[in-house]
């Protein structure tokens, strides 16, 4: 694992043309931290291929043990998790580190809100500065208490409800963690818990909480979907094959789109429509992307899909997209880099309070590369015709922001470099030697990436 004590680990990218290959991406994160959870709290042995072994799933899998799960790798890959039921969560010893993860810390608050511990939750520099208010309003109704750090931010200590009521929350922003931090609470309270949101976001905690015998129920309604869960059921272990990452997938295949005389195949990549929004702009913007050998693996669409060189075009992507594509405008926006005319992206407001605020991340990476763009609060137009690059990026502790400039330098015009790759092992283990393999000059080697 990278340690994060040691000193920044700056990265450079140079211009490359004919990308070839067929290639994996590692499992999907978000399906990943809930079949670690979800395993947690479920009767039985759960069995996880696939999962996804990057730094931020990792301080899952140890938060879980920490809480009284058996949480074990076989070094195949396979994981296996033995629950110890709906309620059954111990206090830990040892303060909860969830490193760089928002989803890893917000759903674990989820879900251990109705048993009745006590915990610290700590997290890294970029973590410690994001909003927990989002999940401590809602989970406060259930009878959790919190002692949090000024305006709502981690380390925080978490007391979990010793009788719980179930509650109806309408979220106010459009967060699938937030949706899932208040079903997972529901879990252990009596009655019936349900969530409306008014923007559909990712389903994986709807989808694989029925996998596991939840009593869950979806209404989509004229005032937004209605999730609602029947609490103090068992759950019941699964077996849980993990596909690839559509986010993790973004980046060869935007690659491929940007370099000359490339081609690449990326096999297994999870399709569930609350997280393909990327793909179809890309199809919108001209980019020859096609789905092949769609089936159905673990209750979500999985397919292959190939990228060949496009010329793209600058479109307008709108605000209704934006839940669907959520982690993918930094990799977006360097494809519209290479577009022809202006792609302007709307309903972007989320992206202030992810990992770093992404929104100035991506505009400050664009101009010190050379390309035109514009920013207002919750919207970016950024001009194509080419990046002239040259510039050093700025991650912020940002993994995305890390990969999209990277992918960035492999079709400008001179090297980009980014200050710090360390991060990139949040998500993407092996990020840099999967783009090398496919025929990218990336990495800390001068000699190999110099302009
Ligand atoms: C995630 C939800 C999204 C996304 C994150 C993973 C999840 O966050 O950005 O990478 O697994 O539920 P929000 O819920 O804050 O939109």
């Amino acid at each position: 694992m990278a340690d994060h004590s040691s000193a920044a680990s700056p990265l450079r990218s140079r211009k490359v043309r004919g990308l070839k290959g067929r290639i994996r991406v590692p499992g999907d994160k978000s399906m990943s931290h809930r079949a670690l959870m979800f395993g947690a709290v479920a009767v039985g042995e759960t069995v996880i291929s696939g999962l996804l072994e990057a730094e931020d799933v990792i301080n899952t899998a140890r938060a879980m043990a920490a809480l009284g799960a058996t949480v074990r790798a076989d070094g195949s890959g396979v994981w296996r998790v033995n629950g110890v039921g709906v309620g059954g969560l111990q206090s830990p010893d040892e303060p909860l580190d969830f490193g760089n993860s928002g989803t890893g810390v917000r759903l674990a608050m989820g879900l251990m809100a109705t048993n009745p511990i006590t915990a610290l939750c700590i997290g890294d520099a970029s973590l410690s500065k994001r909003p927990m208010n989002r999940v401590m309003t809602p989970l406060a109704l259930f009878g959790t208490r919190f002692e949090a750090s000024e305006g709502g931010r981690l380390p925080l200590t978490l007391h979990g409800a010793r009788e719980a009521v179930p509650v109806t929350y309408v979220t106010p922003v459009a967060s699938a963690q937030v949706k899932s931090a208040v079903l997972l609470a529901g879990l252990n309270a009596p009655g019936t818990t349900t969530v409306i949101e008014r923007v559909a976001t990712r389903d994986h905690t709807e989808k694989m909480l029925t996998a596991f015998g939840a009593d869950l129920m979806v209404e989509d309604r004229e005032d937004g979907r209605h999730i609602s869960l029947t609490g103090q059921r068992e759950l019941v272990a699964q077996h849980i094959d993990v596909p690839g990452d559509p986010s993790s997938a973004a980046f060869p295949l935007v690659a491929a789109l940007i370099t000359e005389g490339s081609e690449v195949v990326v096999e297994n990549i999870m399709l569930n429509p609350t997280r393909t929004g990327l793909f179809l702009t890309l199809k919108e913007m001209g980019a020859d992307l096609t789905i092949e050998n769609r089936r159905l693996a673990g209750g979500e669409e999985v397919g292959d899909i190939r990228a060949r060189s496009s010329h793209l075009r600058g479109i307008r992507v709108p605000a209704s997209r934006s839940a669907a594509m959520i982690d993918e405008y930094p990799i977006l926006s360097v494809a519209a880099a290479f577009a022809e005319g202006t792609t302007r992206m709307e309903g972007l407001e989320e992206l202030r309070v992810k990992e770093s605020d992404r929104l100035a991340a991506v505009v400050e990476g664009l101009q010190v590369n050379g390309v035109p763009c514009m920013a207002g609060p919750d919207w970016l137009e950024v001009t194509g015709g080419g990046a002239p690059g040259g510039g050093e990026v700025l991650t912020h502790m940002d993994h995305r922001i890390a990969m999209s400039f990277l992918i960035m330098g492999m079709a400008s015009r001179f090297a980009t470099a980014v200050d710090d790759g360390r991060f990139i092992a949040t998500s993407f283990p092996g990020f840099l030697e999967l783009m090398n393999g496919l025929g990218g000059l990336m990495g800390a080697d001068r000699a190999r990436v110099k302009a």
